[in-house]
């Protein structure tokens, strides 16, 4: 596959809506970057899907985005994250350009941990396929020696409710009170609750409500912009191949009136996606 060698964007990947949160936060951090956005909403939800069908999607979707010209990958999905950053960044892009970067989102969130808990029980709310991987407990066990107690747990219902704009309804109340309490009812001690899904954020407001006081609610748009921000400055060879325009643009995997519709409601700007297929890729 013959990819651009000249500077371009930085590509953010989704299996949907929720990497917008994230795009949100990097934006605001580092404005002055051209950002390609990917949702692959045709596909979505991942949570539930297989290690071979979420590695092979975000694979696609990794190729789409640089032969759009990207350097730099944020594979702004926990799912994608646990289940294929390690096969891509190890098996995929040696072959593909050695080059290029793919990067995670549940790294940053792990080293920010130390800084946020005082009681060293961790609370992890994610998708079925993120608990399944076991990325968290291994990376939190990892960077902090074993020194932690980490509680993972599915929030199944929290990714439809929130694609389908369901979020902000009532009916929202029922699930987020239930899976909020279910971690707590499984470790009283945990004070910090992870939400491993970037999709989340949406839904953060009655995530607090329901939430005992005193724990700490973390979303991962601000500490992802934070490490991304750092690692630019670390690697002023990828940082040369990000052009700056303060351009974004949108790309989804469905109809792009239905992506504009919703987006807004996760990232603060214009949204006028472009549908793309990427299955074909192959
Ligand atoms: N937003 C994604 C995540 O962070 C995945 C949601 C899904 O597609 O199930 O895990």
């Amino acid at each position: 596959m013959e990819l651009p060698s000249e500077p371009g964007p930085i590509g953010i990947f989704d299996s949907g809506y929720g990497g917008l949160t994230i795009l949100d936060s990097i934006r605001r951090r580092l404005p002055g970057y051209d950002y390609i956005y990917l949702g692959d909403n045709a596909r979505a939800p991942y949570g539930s899907r297989s290690f071979d069908v979420v590695l092979d999607f975000t694979r696609q979707a990794v190729e789409e985005l640089f032969s759009r010209g990207c350097h730099l990958v944020i594979l702004a999905c926990n799912t994608a994250s646990a289940k294929a950053l390690r096969s891509i960044q190890q098996q995929v892009l040696p072959g593909l350009d050695p080059d290029r970067r793919v990067l995670g989102v549940i790294r940053p969130t792990v080293e920010k941990l130390g800084a946020i808990t005082r009681s060293g029980h961790i609370g992890v709310l994610a998708t079925q396929g993120t608990v399944d991987s076991g990325s968290y407990g291994l990376e939190i066990q990892k960077l902090y020696d074993g020194g932690m107690a980490v509680c993972e747990m599915a929030a199944p219902m929290w990714v439809p409710l929130i694609e389908n704009g369901e979020a902000d309804n009532p009916g929202a109340d029922y699930f987020v009170r239930k899976y909020v309490g279910r971690i707590m009812d499984a470790d009283p001690k945990i004070d910090s609750i992870i939400l491993g899904c970037t999709h989340y954020p949406i839904l953060l407001p009655k995530i607090r409500q329901f939430a005992p006081e005193g724990v700490s609610i973390i979303p991962q748009g601000e500490i992802v912009a934070e490490s991304l921000h750092d690692y630019l400055r670390r690697h002023p060879e990828i940082d040369r191949k990000c052009t700056r325009n303060g351009c974004v643009k949108f790309l989804t995997t469905e109809n792009s009136e239905k992506f504009n519709a919703l987006a807004s409601k996760f990232i603060n700007c214009e949204v006028d996606s472009r549908r793309v297929d990427i299955a074909g890729l192959k």
